[in-house]
């Protein structure tokens, strides 16, 4: 929140957060073997910085140490769930606070099959709704790789806008990519619901390295 120290803990809510077709909750230890079956996939690799080698290791690390960087302010990871199977889906977390200027950024990613079905855009508008009311954050902030067209898409549709392109602002496996940095303002997300409604199809349901 503003004000809010650097440091300052974060507190998840104490109910999922849900549009009715996508849910958002914490990590839990069962996630973790389809975690890592999620991880495993050319696209997550190709335009995130999830370790290409991705296992058990890494997804028990991720679900572990979750909870001490809600407490310690340093972020806010959800699990994305499907409210119909409950099913886990993918990934999606607020980082990099910057609490002085009561901003965050946004990091997500999808299981291969859950895509094209609009979880990405009802997850992104459900964590900065949140992240706007619970948080008290001002400014919401999401870098897609300018190549990443789908996570470009899917930043537009929940009313993000494109306000630059970063050159070699993120190393992606030891190279330099420039990045589109899409911005959004809680005046901006209230705008495009209200214009598009969820802007997903009636009949559908990512540093990023952070998703
Ligand atoms: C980014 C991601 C979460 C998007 O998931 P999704 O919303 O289910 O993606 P979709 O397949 O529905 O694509 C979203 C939109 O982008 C469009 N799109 C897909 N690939 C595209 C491409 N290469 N170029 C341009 N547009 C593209 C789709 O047509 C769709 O637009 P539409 O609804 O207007 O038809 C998913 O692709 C993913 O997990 N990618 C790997 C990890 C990642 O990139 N994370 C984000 C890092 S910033």
């Amino acid at each position: 929140m503003i004000g809010m120290a650097s440091g300052a803990r974060i507190v998840l809510p104490a109910e999922p957060l849900s549009d009715g077709a996508t849910v958002l909750r914490p990590w839990r230890e069962s996630d973790i073997p389809r975690l890592v079956a999620i991880c495993r996939d050319e696209e997550i690799m190709r335009w995130t910085r999830v370790p290409t080698a991705y296992g058990i290791t890494a997804a028990r690390a991720w679900v572990d140490e979750s909870r001490a960087l809600v407490q310690d302010g340093i972020s806010a990871p959800f699990a994305i769930i499907s409210s119909t199977d409950h099913e886990l889906l993918g990934s999606i977390s607020l980082v990099r606070f910057t609490w002085e200027h009561a901003r965050g950024e946004v990091g997500y990613l999808l299981a291969r099959e859950a895509r094209g079905l609009g979880h990405a855009t009802r997850a992104l508008r459900l964590i900065c709704a949140w992240g706007f009311a619970s948080l008290g954050l001002e400014r919401i902030e999401l870098l897609a790789a300018t190549g990443n067209g789908a996570s470009q898409r899917v930043a537009e549709r929940a009313g993000f806008t494109r306000e630059a392109v970063l050159r070699s602002y993120h190393m992606l496996h030891e190279a330099p990519f420039d990045m589109v940095a899409f911005g959004l303002l809680p005046g901006d997300a209230e705008s495009a619901g209200g214009r598009s409604g969820t802007g997903v199809r009636a009949d559908s349901i990512g540093s990023s390295a952070d998703a």
